[in-house]
């Protein structure tokens, strides 16, 4: 009987978890037995006896490492965070490897399987297993909330006895899955919503949400989507033409929610000091990308500095700002790939190497450094 061991986040400022008591139930109920660490569920609202209720055990980390084959995380610890760990077991968590190719290594010289959940490839049957969607999802929302909070001002149009207040106007860059729920969002909140993507599909979803539609007409030959759906490094002609575009619709905005991400590559640069200048005082800038380098110039991951009396936000790991929810999906994100992969008789996992999920995923097997993208 495979045991499954879920470890408490000791990141900072990470207060999800990668199990909750619904998980922990339907590990149990494929045939597993789970381990959780002491305090693992703290940041997230839940409580050891919730974990010890739904059937898990609840321990020191080593007492819940010893013996387990299968370590569930949210991010993945170094080796000096699994003290105990048995040869051939399995980590799986957001282990983001291509910042830490040397954390990879090591977990190949103990022997571990590795997977990284945040490389899910984008295909139908995986969707339920993509963290990036469900955690981008709840971070598209939060940064709305975030940018009314700090507006000083109230999002929807109100007629009132002592006169009328107009609407917030929201302009959304970067219309993926975060994007969209800041569209979605915002216009719930009564905001004026506009929105820009480089990839002209996204057109139709925007104006399906009730937004207005924001985009580079002028320049032929460009599509913007690559593989898998995500984006592409535009043309220096088409970054200009968006630069333009942005300047002439940025000063009449008052919040800016930027989402823009090209895999592999540092954030675009879609909005500049300059532009920044344009806006009215009070306004304020969300930067979602604001660890992968930034939309927005002047903004500081962690921070959130008032430049030309704008607000631009920065929150690092949003998600983890909406600990109970995150958590909630990103366990069932786990449980559905566990569960896709679980052999009923052997009672434990098996993968087929030549899976287009596990390919997908795996960067460590049999002692090496497997993943396509880490092998030179
Ligand atoms: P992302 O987080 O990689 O990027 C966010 C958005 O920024 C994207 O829409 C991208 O086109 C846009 N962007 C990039 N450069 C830009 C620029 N210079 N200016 C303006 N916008 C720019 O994207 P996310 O949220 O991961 O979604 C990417 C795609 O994957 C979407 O089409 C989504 O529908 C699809 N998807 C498919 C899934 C599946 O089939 N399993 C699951 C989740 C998403």
């Amino acid at each position: 009987m495979m045991r499954i061991a879920v470890l408490r986040e000791t990141a900072d400022a990470e207060r999800r978890v990668a199990a909750t008591p619904e998980t922990v139930k339907k590990l149990i109920a494929l045939g597993a037995t789970v381990a959780v660490e002491d305090g693992a569920g703290d940041g997230a609202n839940i409580a050891d006896s919730a974990f010890a209720e739904a059937g898990a055990s609840v321990a020191g980390r080593e007492a819940t490492i010893a013996g387990s084959g299968l370590i569930l995380g949210v991010q993945g610890p170094d080796m000096s965070g699994l003290p105990g760990v048995k040869s051939g077991a399995m980590l799986v968590a957001i282990l983001s490897p291509f910042g830490r190719r040397e954390a990879v290594n090591t977990y190949a010289a103990s022997g571990l399987t590795t997977m990284a959940m945040e490389l899910m490839p984008r295909i139908t049957r995986a969707q339920s297993m993509d963290v990036l969607s469900s955690q981008s999802n709840l971070s598209g929302y939060k940064a709305v909330i975030d940018a009314a909070e700090a507006y000083g001002r109230a999002f929807p149009m109100m007629m009132t006895a002592a006169g009328t207040i107009s609407a917030a106007r929201v302009f959304v860059m970067g219309v993926g899955v975060a994007g969209l729920q800041a569209i979605a969002t915002a216009r719930r909140l009564g905001a004026l919503v506009g929105a820009t993507d480089v990839r002209a599909a996204t057109k139709e979803q925007i104006e399906s949400l009730g937004a207005k539609a924001i985009f580079v007409e002028a320049v032929k030959g460009i599509e913007g989507e690559g593989s898998g759906g995500y984006a592409t490094e535009m043309s220096d002609e088409y970054k200009a033409a968006q630069a333009a575009l942005v300047s002439s619709h940025i000063a009449k905005q008052d919040i800016v929610i930027t989402t823009a991400l090209i895999p592999g590559r540092p954030a675009p640069r879609l909005v500049s000091d300059a532009q920044i200048a344009t806006m009215r005082a009070g306004s304020v800038i969300v930067d979602l990308a604001v660890e992968s380098g930034g939309n927005v110039e002047g903004s500081v991951p962690g921070e959130s500095p008032v430049v030309h009396g704008v607000t631009i936000i920065g929150h690092r790991n949003v998600p983890s700002r909406m600990a109970a929810d995150a958590s909630a999906l990103y366990a069932r994100n786990l449980y559905n790939f566990i569960a896709a992969f679980w052999d009923k008789d052997a009672g434990g996992l098996k993968f087929p190497e030549d899976d287009e999920i596990v390919k997908g995923v795996t960067l460590t097997r049999g002692g090496a450094v497997v993943h396509e993208r880490l092998v030179a």
